[in-house]
């Protein structure tokens, strides 16, 4: 990625939840891009608009460092990306344009169905499984819970029948995940839709003037969609 291009770089979820949803609003807002698979750039062919696909968590950290423009990401992993960010002095800000109308989910903790749960002190001194370990500290913290996080990068749902967790932390959208695991969901820790959002840094004219371009058609998008 070019940082001096006059072309607006917007940073999408390469394959996930978000992905499809991503590029259906930027397109229902006149962007035209032809996507090919294994291509992580994508450029606009009506706008000075770039699309850079990427793993979802790597995105507000791309934005806060101003790599790229824009970014479509849940708020879920902008503010674990955030709370990492502050721990270890990175620059964490960034410019929230818009709540945008999917990606609806909940972090939760959810525990095995056999096990009985009277709440969340019953989680103290025991290993909670997370990719948002940040998240999930924050919470237990204010709750004066102090259990372990063992990290994992997925498959964190296995994590119990595993034996490497008593509990898990992640995302739950249908539950369905939960369900197919014998696992409850019992404390919701965040709730989550995905946003708009813009690096820290003043963009330039030409930019800008994209932006400007862009926040009202989305605006008209989802008042349509409501
Ligand atoms: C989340 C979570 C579960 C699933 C839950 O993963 O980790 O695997 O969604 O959804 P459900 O309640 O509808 O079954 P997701 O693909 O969103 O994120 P990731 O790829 O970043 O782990
Ligand atoms: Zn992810
Ligand atoms: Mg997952």
């Amino acid at each position: 990625v070019d940082k001096n291009s006059q072309r607006l770089t917007i940073a999408i979820q390469k394959s996930g939840r978000l992905s499809k949803e991503s590029i259906a609003l930027l397109q229902a807002c006149g962007f035209k891009f032809s996507l090919h698979e294994a291509r992580l750039l994508a450029h606009s062919s009506n706008q000075p608009v770039d699309l850079l696909r990427v793993r979802d968590d790597d995105i507000p950290g791309l934005v806060m460092d101003g790599v790229v423009d824009l970014g479509l990401v849940g708020e879920n992993v902008l503010e674990e990306v955030r709370l990492e960010r502050q721990a270890t002095q990175l620059a964490c800000k960034v410019q929230r344009l818009r709540a945008l109308d999917f990606g609806q989910c909940r972090l939760s903790i959810a525990v095995p169905k056999e096990e009985a749960y009277g709440g969340i002190q019953d989680l103290d001194g025991k290993r909670i499984a997370t990719t948002y370990p940040y998240l999930l500290q924050n919470y237990l913290q204010q709750r004066g819970v102090s259990a372990n996080n063992a990290i994992l990068t997925g498959s964190v749902e296995v994590a119990p029948r595993a034996g490497l967790a008593d509990a898990i932390c992640d995302l739950v959208s249908t539950g369905a995940t939960l369900e197919a695991n014998g696992l409850v969901e019992k404390e919701v820790i965040f709730r989550s839709q995905a946003q708009l959002i813009q690096r820290p840094e003043p963009l330039s004219a030409a930019k800008q003037a994209i932006v400007d371009q862009l926040l009202p058609r989305i605006d008209g998008v989802q008042m349509a969609r409501e």
